[in-house]
């Protein structure tokens, strides 16, 4: 056999949220792939990593009140942990922000920069003056100038779909304070696209890509490339541009390099040669399995920047479309927004595995999990049909033959016939035609639960335990099964260990195929795979609907905060007649029979008589403070406000706090150095 060197990604996940059922299907569709290479005999690295740059990354690490660098290793170690539970078999999963990545993105942009491909410009940002930092399109938020929505981002209106830039929406704030962006230059470096117009004409058409990506493609090669900007301004969470402090490459810059750095990872500790895979003419092949929402980072700036840097472009780059659950996008409110975890927690990772595989084809298009079809042909295909083979014939060659199987089989038709599939099945599985697969696979398994319903091995069993015909019987079905597990290994990895341990065997491998098990004494039958139970399911989508609940109110309601239109306005005398005042909390009380209020005792300094003043304030702070540790804080209180009588007294006076509720509420407090009774202005 020829041994093909195969190297195989799928597309790095963001290290600021967690795996869901997308990315589930991607690693699964690639590792089935990769899987039936190895099961071949090929060498087939597939190597993975988290993508861990770029301005969420940073926000979310400050949201959460730690470093970038602790919540990529926090999130990473998720990452692996769900996969590993998927059975996705990464040879190796990195990060972008790894040594390697950074040494070759710097390597590859000084090439780019030597071979004149890097064009420097200055350009009108929008930039947040409260953050101070500048703001990516989907950072602003305002309404749509075509249908006047509001609370549209800045590049695409969600209501009327049309498209714009930042600066042309009515009323932009800051989708991350709030604040009113200005325009501010910066100087940009740019990637040179358009001088490899030809270059990728010719590449996209050389059996690169699926037919319907290079049409796409060849759409925006004919209307003509743009530079691509591949620069940020600090603040940034990336790596320096090399000779410029404050400049970053773009996540997306340094993000397919990561499939580089990781591979380079995987050589320090094996005997693989990095050059081997990655110099220009290499001949081992290699594969990007990704969605089609970001097609044109692989297929345009991926291959042009690697042709600049003097590298290898890929063999191929396959596109898959996006999960919808039930028929629909994936949505937090209705529960199918799921996450690898809480399906982890709740189901058999094979039934989704399989269930997939039953629905991938080559192309583009969206993939369904009906989750009441789910259940069905998970329970009907593998428990119904290819465990029940084996369940069907295990007992009598057990009882009856001591475990051990026909050293000959006089009728091997049936056998033959599900061997001969083997080159069909192959091919539609090097296609990434699973579903094609499966149907074979399963129309073999009817066919094998046929020969057993007619040859009736319970009746002859019963007559005879021992008889020779029921072990021939029998030993066919096992050797179907044998068949069928094997033709499944690429999905079920888990399912086929557990047969090899129950069929007493090696691992079983492609070649196998074309032999049987005969004379060969098995192990007991014991049930390999279980019933998928609807109730789980339901349990999922209640558990999905509560991760995302509270949490996802609370951010609204945070956003409304920063974005509200503030109306309505009031004149400047208004302003005036609030009299503002420092105040030193002498002691916070709780409030019998009230839930939410506590009582404070405000130090106010002293009036111009030079007695100490002090007020009675009740205040709705009890479920974020412990009044325990509100004495001696000094906060800031309306002092003017006409006395109100309350349900549990007379609070003479406001004090200041801001948040949305809960325990998101908090107290603004003056810097030391201010005094009680000081006036604020
Ligand atoms: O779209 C995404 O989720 C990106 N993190 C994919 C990166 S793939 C590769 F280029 F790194
Ligand atoms: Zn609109």
């Amino acid at each position: 056999m020829n041994q093909r060197k195969i190297l195989v990604t799928s597309a790095l996940p963001y290290a600021n949220g967690d795996i869901h059922l997308g990315h589930i299907m991607e690693v699964t569709q690639t590792d089935i792939w990769v899987r039936l290479q190895k099961l071949r005999g090929h060498d087939c690295v597939y190597v993975c990593a988290d993508d861990a740059h770029g301005t969420s990354i940073m926000l979310s690490a400050e949201a959460q009140g730690i470093t970038p660098e602790e919540l990529i290793n926090k999130v990473k170690r998720q990452h692996e942990q769900d996969f590993k539970e998927f059975l996705i078999g990464f040879d190796n999963f990195h990060t972008t922000h790894s040594e390697e990545n950074k040494s070759f993105s710097e390597e590859i942009y000084l090439a780019l920069k030597a071979n004149q491909h890097i064009a420097k410009r200055t350009i009108l940002q929008l930039y947040d003056p409260e953050k101070q930092l500048f703001l990516a399109d989907r950072y602003v938020i305002g309404t749509c100038p075509n249908c006047k929505s509001n609370g549209q981002y800045g590049d695409n209106c969600e209501v009327c779909g049309s498209t714009y830039s930042p600066s042309e929406l009515i009323n932009p704030k800051s989708a991350i304070s709030g604040a009113v962006p200005t325009e501010k230059e910066s100087e940009h470096f740019f990637f040179k696209l358009p001088a490899f117009n030809e270059m990728l004409k010719t590449w996209t058409r050389s059996g690169t890509l699926q037919d319907s990506v290079a049409n796409k493609i060849n759409e925006w090669l004919e209307e003509g490339l743009q530079e691509w900007d591949i620069s940020r301004d600090a603040p940034y969470f990336g790596f320096e541009i090399p000779g410029h402090s404050d400049k970053y490459f773009y996540v997306w810059l340094d993000a397919p390099i990561g499939y580089m750095a990781s591979f380079k990872n995987y050589c320090s500790k094996t005997t693989y040669k990095f050059e081997e895979y990655w110099e220009k003419n290499s001949e081992t092949e290699l594969y990007h399995f990704i969605g089609k929402d970001i097609i044109n980072f692989h297929t345009l700036f991926w291959p042009a920047m690697l042709t600049s840097a003097n590298y290898r472009t890929p063999t191929a780059v396959f596109v898959h479309g996006f999960l919808t659950v039930d028929g629909t996008k994936m949505s937090k409110s209705r529960g199918t927004f799921i996450n690898a975890r809480t399906y982890l927690e709740n189901l058999n990772p094979e039934y989704l595995r399989y269930y997939l595989a039953a629905k991938l084809s080559s192309g583009i298009d969206d993939l369904d999990l009906n989750l009441e079809d789910f259940v069905q042909r998970v329970n009907s295909d593998l428990v119904g049909k290819v465990i029940n083979i084996a369940s069907r014939c295990a007992g009598f060659i057990n009882k009856g033959f001591n475990g051990e199987l026909s050293s000959k089989i006089d009728t091997p038709e049936l056998l033959m016939e599900i061997q001969s599939k083997k080159d069909e099945i192959t091919s539609h599985y090097e296609n990434r035609e699973y579903g094609k697969a499966v149907r074979i696979i399963m129309a073999l398994a009817d066919k094998a639960n046929h020969y057993i319903n007619d040859k009736e091995p319970w009746v002859i069993g019963k007559k005879d335990k021992a008889s020779p015909e029921l072990q021939e019987i029998c030993s066919i079905g096992i050797n179907a099964f044998r068949l069928l597990i094997i033709y499944l290994k690429p999905v079920l990895p888990e399912t086929a260990k557990k047969v090899e341990i129950f069929l007493k065997i090696q691992p079983l491998i492609w070649e196998d195929i074309d032999s049987l098990l005969l004379g060969h004494s098995i192990g007991k039958f014991t049930p390999l795979i279980t019933r998928v139970e609807s109730e789980k399911v339901q349990n999922i989508i209640a558990v999905t609907k509560e991760i995302f609940k509270p949490k996802d109110k609370l951010e609204h309601k945070k956003k409304m905060n920063n974005l509200e239109e503030f109306e309505p306005q009031i004149e400047f005398d208004d302003f005036k007649k609030i009299d503002l005042r420092v105040a030193r909390i002498i002691l916070a009380e709780r409030v019998e029979g009230a839930d939410k209020l506590l009582q404070l005792t405000l130090d106010l300094g002293f009036d111009s008589a030079g007695n100490a003043l002090s007020r009675k304030v009740f205040s709705g702070i009890k479920s974020a403070y412990d009044p325990d540790g509100l004495k001696d804080k000094l906060t800031v209180v309306v002092v003017n406000l006409k006395p109100r009588k309350m349900k549990f007294g007379v609070s003479e006076g406001m004090i200041l706090a801001a948040g949305p509720g809960g325990k998101d509420i908090w107290l603004i407090e003056p810097h030391n150095g201010a005094t009680p009774g000081m006036r604020i202005t």
